[in-house]
């Protein structure tokens, strides 16, 4: 009895132990120290060369995507972006000392990038890519610094962040970190080439492709093992890149590259959506990097060294406006001029509806997006598709993609175009 008092006892104690170990392992892990401020690096601190190699570098980050707000100072930061967990805004990333990255170090500016983690020791939120930015060399964070520093220092304070209650407690980001952040540099494959590894690293690392292309878990993590299998952003879906990529015309090395170095091309049609912003930033890159890339995700897609082979060109003109006859009308009214096949746009080498992925998948999402927010032109100034939000209600856009869905495709009908019509329905217009 006694001798069962005291291996009680000595499991209590031996429980309470393991709970202080525990508590202080979390607080060891949640605790990061803050980094002392310096005063700010002179321009001249940094080499040119540095500083060109860290602009191209920035380039394939999207820094300033995210980091400038509509029509704000670049990379003054303040830009929304919206979250299923609330709303964050982005900071301020030029040399302002109070409220910018001014009196950051390199090593705290790398701490950022690489661990999430701010100069002043808090854990920052993973709109910040730093599952992706935690593979980029030291090398590479220098002159990414070096670029960032020798920017205009803007005065610019930022928002607070609008987050869904609880959550913007941010030593619960530690425990995300723990599951879902996965340090470690980056490992060339033996075997493959130096391309193909170079592609490997900027797809992975700075271009986080996967921070899109890849579905997330609950928790907001990108799933290990589905990695490029298809994901969202901002109300589109990122198409698969992998072996179900749903394209027409099946992507090609020569293909892959049109389409990320010129936003537009002849095979595939438009970068619409939040993939316009990274194809404009690939435009600035050197070739030799785009081919990379372009080769990695060929692989990806199992289309190595494949050849074009073109989808079907699908017109069920016919049985489309039996089924649907006020989307026929619609489409006849605001889209035939443009892409009813034979229409000026199509003898300029305008791909046809039957060949653009988004008609083509099994959401209607991106078509619904494109119809209700136009297609911006990619060098800016000007719509290729004007936005119909203002001319069209809800139903009719879901009866009209009905109608493009069956005469475009073979694929079974849309469930709930309603619904998608009304998520892509500029926030603005609601
Ligand atoms: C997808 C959007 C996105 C991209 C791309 C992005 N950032 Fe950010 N970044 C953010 C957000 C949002 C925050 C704030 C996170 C928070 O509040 O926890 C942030 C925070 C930071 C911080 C910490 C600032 C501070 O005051 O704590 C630094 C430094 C930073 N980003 C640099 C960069 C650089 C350099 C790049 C390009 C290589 C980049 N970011 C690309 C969204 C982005
Ligand atoms: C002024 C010409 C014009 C009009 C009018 C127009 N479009 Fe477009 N649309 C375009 C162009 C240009 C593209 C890009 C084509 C490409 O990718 O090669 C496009 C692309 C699309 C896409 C694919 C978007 C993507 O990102 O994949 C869909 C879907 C679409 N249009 C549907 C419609 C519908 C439905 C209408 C009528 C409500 C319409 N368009 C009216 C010019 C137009
Ligand atoms: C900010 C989110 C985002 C990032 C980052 C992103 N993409 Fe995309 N991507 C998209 C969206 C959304 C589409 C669909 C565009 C449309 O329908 O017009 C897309 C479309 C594509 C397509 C066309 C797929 C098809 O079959 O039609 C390719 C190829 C592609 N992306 C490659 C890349 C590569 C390579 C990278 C990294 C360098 C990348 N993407 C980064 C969001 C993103």
């Amino acid at each position: 009895m006694n001798i069962g008092r005291r291996h009680v006892q000595t499991l209590l104690s031996g429980l309470a132990v393991s709970a202080l170990c525990g508590g202080l392992f979390a607080a060891w892990y949640v605790y990061e120290p803050a980094l002392d401020r310096i005063s700010r690096p002179e321009r001249s601190a940094f080499d040119m060369g540095t500083v060109k190699k860290g602009e191209q570098l920035a380039t394939v980050g999207d820094c300033i995507v995210c980091h400038t707000a509509g029509n704000g100072p670049p990379f003054a930061g303040s830009r929304p972006l919206p979250t299923p967990f609330g709303t964050l805004y982005s900071t301020n990333i030029t040399p302002d000392e109070r409220t910018g990255i001014g009196n950051w170090s390199q090593e705290a500016f790398a701490r950022a990038l690489k661990q999430g983690v701010s100069r002043d020791g808090s854990h920052l939120y993973p709109a910040l890519p730093y599952e992706h930015f935690t593979h980029v060399t030291d090398d590479d964070i220098r002159s990414l610094y070096a670029f960032l520093m020798t920017r205009q220092a803007v005065v610019a304070d930022v928002p607070e962040n609008k987050l869904l209650p609880g959550l913007g407690f941010r030593p619960l980001l530690a425990g995300w970190k723990m599951l879902f952040l996965h340090r470690g540099g980056f490992a060339p494959l033996a075997g493959k080439t130096e391309a193909w590894n170079r592609g490997k690293y900027l797809v992975d690392g700075l271009a986080h492709c996967g921070g899109c292309h890849t579905p997330r878990n609950i928790a907001g993590g990108e799933k290990r093992g589905s990695e490029f299998a298809g994901g969202l952003a901002e109300g589109w879906i990122a198409p698969p890149l992998d072996r179900s990529n749903p394209s027409a015309g099946r992507w090609t090395e020569a293909s892959l590259f049109a389409y990320l170095k010129n936003a537009d091309n002849g095979s595939h049609g438009i970068a619409g959506g939040p993939m316009g912003p990274v194809a404009e930033g690939l435009s600035k890159l050197d070739d030799a990097d785009v081919s990379a890339i372009a080769l990695y995700i060929a692989s990806v897609m199992g289309r190595e060294g494949a050849t074009p082979d073109d989808g079907p060109a699908i017109d069920n003109a016919q049985s489309a406006s039996t089924k649907h006859p006020e989307g026929a009308d619609l489409f006849r009214g605001a889209c035939a001029a443009c892409h009813e096949p034979g229409s000026a746009m199509s003898q300029q080498g305008r791909l046809p509806l039957s060949a653009l992925t988004s008609v083509r998948m099994a959401d209607p999402a991106n078509a619904a997006s494109a119809v209700m927010m136009g297609i911006p032109a990619p060098s800016g100034g000007g719509n290729l598709m004007p936005s119909f939000s203002s001319a069209m209600s809800e139903s009719q856009v879901a009866d009209l993609l009905q109608y493009v869905r069956a005469r475009f495709t073979n694929g079974s009908p849309w469930k709930d175009t309603e619904g998608a019509a009304s998520s892509a329905r500029p926030e603005d217009e609601r």
